[in-house]
C-alpha cells in the first residue's frame, strides 16, 4: 500500500493512509512494517545495549564513583570524536577544549544554585540579569530607546533554549491580546520555514498557527503574510536566519506590517542572534533584524548556540516590560506562599546561567567577532565549492547555514554516502535537501577541504550506482531518513517510545 501512497501528494496520502489503517488487519501489517523500520534505527541509536552495564532499576547498593566515571568517560570518548573533528552539522558550536574546561569549572562552582531561591543564590539573579542586559545591548537595545525616545527599557528572561523562548513569547502575545483586545481565538502567522517550536507553542497554548509559504529565495513572502492577518492575529514572526535554509526573512518589512496592523512581531534569532550583529560589523550583507526596527517587539537569541554557552540557555527579549508581564506565572493564593515563576520550569539550574554568563564575559565582543569571521570565511569557501558542483544547487543565498539539493541525484543517497564517510549532516524536506550548519568546529584546518572532497566523492558514488533507492522522510536532528514518504504521527510516537526504552 505504501508504494502506491507514495505517489500521492503527502497530505492526501497521509489522510488516506490514516483512514485505511483503521482496520485491524491493516494495522497489524503497518505495525510489522514499523517494527522493521524501528529495529533498523535502534541498532544505530542504542549502541550500548549489549556492551555496557544496564540499569532498569536502581542498583541495590551504589556503584563505586570511579567505576561510574570510567564507564562514562569511555562512552563519551566514542561520542566525541565526530563533532570534535568537525564532522557534525551544528550541534556543538565551539567545542574548544580550553573553553569547555572553563565552563565545566564554572558549572562545578555553581552546581547547587537555583534561581528559584534568589535569597540563597543572589548570584544567579545577577548572572541572569546581566546575560539579558548584554544580549539586549548586542541586539539594538540602545538604538531602540534612542530612536523612539521610549522610557521603557528592553528587557527579557533567560530560558532553557530556543523552544522555550518561542513558547513563552507566544504565551505573552496570546495573553496580551486576550487582555487588551479581547481576542478569544488567537492566531499567529509564521513563514513555512519557521522553526517547529512555533507549532509546538501553538499546540501547547491553543493558538492557531498560519504557515505562509516562502518565496523562491526561501524567505518569507510579505504580501502573502499581509493577506493572512485577521482581527485574531496576535503576532507575526520571522527568522534571522531560518533553521532549514539559513534564509533571513525580510524582517524590516514584516515588522513594519505588524506595527501597521497593531500586532506583535517576534524575530526568531535563536540561530543568528549571536552571529548577525558581528557579521554586520565585519561588513557582511546583514539586513536589519533586531530592535533597531521599531516594529520588532520581541527577539529570541540562543546563548547555547553561537553564544558558546553550554546547552540549556537562551535569551528572550521584549521591547518593554508590559509585554513581558504577560509571560510570567503568578499564584497569590497557593498555601505554599506567594508563588511566581517567570519561565516554564520551577526550579532551574543556576549553574547553566552562571556558565552562560561566564562564556559571554570570557569571550567578549572581540572573541565573538573573531569567531564569526572564521565561520563566515569557512562558509564562503564551502559555498563557492558547492556552486562549482554541477549536480548540486544552493537553496537561496545563505550566510553560514548552507542548504543544498540536487536536480539530478537522490540527495538523501548523497547524505547516506557522506554518513559512511563519518559526516552527520541535517536532512531536510519540502524540498528534499541537506544542510551544513557551519560552526567553529568546521573552521579547523582541513575540515572544509575534507567536506568538499567527501561531497564530490559521494556525488560520484551515487552517479556510479544509480539503481539503489534512498529514504524519503528525513528525521530531524539525525543524518537519517525513513524508507517511507507518508509518515503518520503514530510512527513518530513509536520512535520516541523506542528512545526511552532501556
Ligand atoms: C531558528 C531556530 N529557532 C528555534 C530553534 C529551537 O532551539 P532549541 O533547539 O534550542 O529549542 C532552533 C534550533 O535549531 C533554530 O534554529
Amino acid at each position: 500500500m505504501r508504494k502506491y501512497l507514495n505517489w500521492l501528494p503527502p497530505r492526501i496520502a497521509s489522510k488516506l493512509f490514516g483512514f485505511l489503517s483503521a482496520t485491524p488487519q491493516m494495522r497489524k501489517k503497518i505495525d510489522r512494517r514499523y517494527d522493521g523500520i524501528l529495529a533498523a534505527l535502534q541498532d544505530r541509536l542504542k549502541p550500548y545495549r549489549d556492551s555496557h552495564t544496564k540499569h532498569s532499576s536502581i542498583p541495590e547498593t551504589g556503584r563505586g564513583r570511579q567505576e561510574i566515571l570510567d564507564e562514562m568517560r569511555q562512552i563519551v570518548a566514542a561520542e566525541t570524536s565526530a563533532w570534535k573533528k568537525g564532522f557534525v552539522s551544528g550541534a556543538v558550536y565551539s567545542g574548544d577544549d580550553e573553553h569547555i574546561s572553563f565552563l565545566n569549572e564554572v558549572y562545578a562552582i555553581q552546581s547547587q544554585s537555583n534561581p528559584l531561591h534568589p535569597d540563597v543564590w543572589p548570584s544567579s539573579t545577577k548572572y541572569e540579569a546581566e546575560i539579558v542586559a548584554m544580549t539586549a545591548e548586542m541586539l539594538g537595545a540602545r538604538t531602540a530607546s534612542e530612536s523612539t525616545g521610549a522610557d521603557k527599557e528592553i528587557c527579557g528572561v533567560v530560558t532553557s533554549g530556543g523552544t522555550e523562548s518561542i513558547l513563552l513569547a507566544v504565551k505573552a502575545y496570546r495573553d496580551r491580546a486576550r487582555a487588551v483586545r479581547g481576542v478569544k481565538k488567537p492566531e499567529i502567522i509564521v513563514p513555512s520555514t519557521a522553526h517547529a517550536a512555533f507549532d509546538k507553542a501553538a499546540q501547547y497554548l491553543n493558538v492557531k498557527i498560519i504557515h505562509v509559504p516562502v518565496g523562491d529565495d526561501f524567505a518569507a513572502d510579505v504580501e502573502a503574510t499581509a493577506k493572512a492577518v485577521t482581527a485574531s492575529t496576535i503576532a507575526i514572526a520571522g527568522s534571522a536566519p531560518s533553521f532549514p535554509h539559513g534564509a533571513i526573512d525580510p524582517i524590516a518589512r514584516l515588522s513594519e506590517l505588524a506595527a501597521r496592523r497593531k500586532v506583535g512581531f517576534h524575530t526568531d534569532a535563536c540561530l543568528g542572534g549571536f552571529v548577525l550583529p558581528w557579521a554586520k560589523k565585519l561588513g557582511y550583507d546583514v539586513p536589519p533584524f533586531d530592535f533597531e526596527l521599531p516594529g520588532v517587539t520581541s527577539i529570541s537569541a540562543d546563548t547555547h548556540k553561537y553564544g558558546y554557552a553550554p546547552k540549556g540557555t537562551s535569551v528572550l527579549l521584549y521591547k518593554d516590560s508590559d509585554l513581558r508581564h504577560y509571560q510570567y506565572f503568578k499564584a497569590a493564593d497557593w498555601p505554599g506562599g506567594l508563588y511566581y515563576s517567570p519561565t516554564l520550569a520551577g526550579s532551574r539550574p543556576g549553574a547553566l546561567s552562571a556558565a552562560c554568563w561566564a562564556a559571554m564575559v570570557a569571550i567578549g565582543k572581540t572573541g565573538y567577532m573573531q569567531a564569526t569571521q572564521k565561520i563566515m570565511q569557512t562558509a564562503s569557501a564551502i559555498k563557492n565549492e558547492i556552486k562549482k558542483m554541477s549536480d548540486l544547487f544552493l537553496l537561496g543565498e545563505p550566510l553560514w547555514v548552507i542548504a543544498f539539493g540536487s536536480k539530478t541525484l537522490d540527495i538523501y543517497r548523497v547524505m547516506d554516502c557522506m554518513t559512511t564517510k563519518g559526516w552527520s549532516l541535517n536532512a531536510l524536506h519540502k524540498p528534499p535537501c541537506l544542510h551544513l550548519c557551519v560552526t567553529l568546529r568546521h573552521t579547523q584546518p582541513g575540515v572544509a577541504e575534507r567536506f568538499v572532497r567527501d561531497l564530490n566523492e559521494a556525488i560520484e558514488h551515487v552517479k556510479a550506482n544509480p539503481q539503489a533507492e534512498g529514504g524519503m522522510a528525513p528525521i530531524y536532528g539525525m543524518a537519517a531518513t525513513l524508507p517511507v514518504r507518508t509518515v503518520v504521527e503514530d510512527l513518530l510516537d513509536r520512535y520516541i517510545d523506542m528512545l526511552y526504552r532501556v
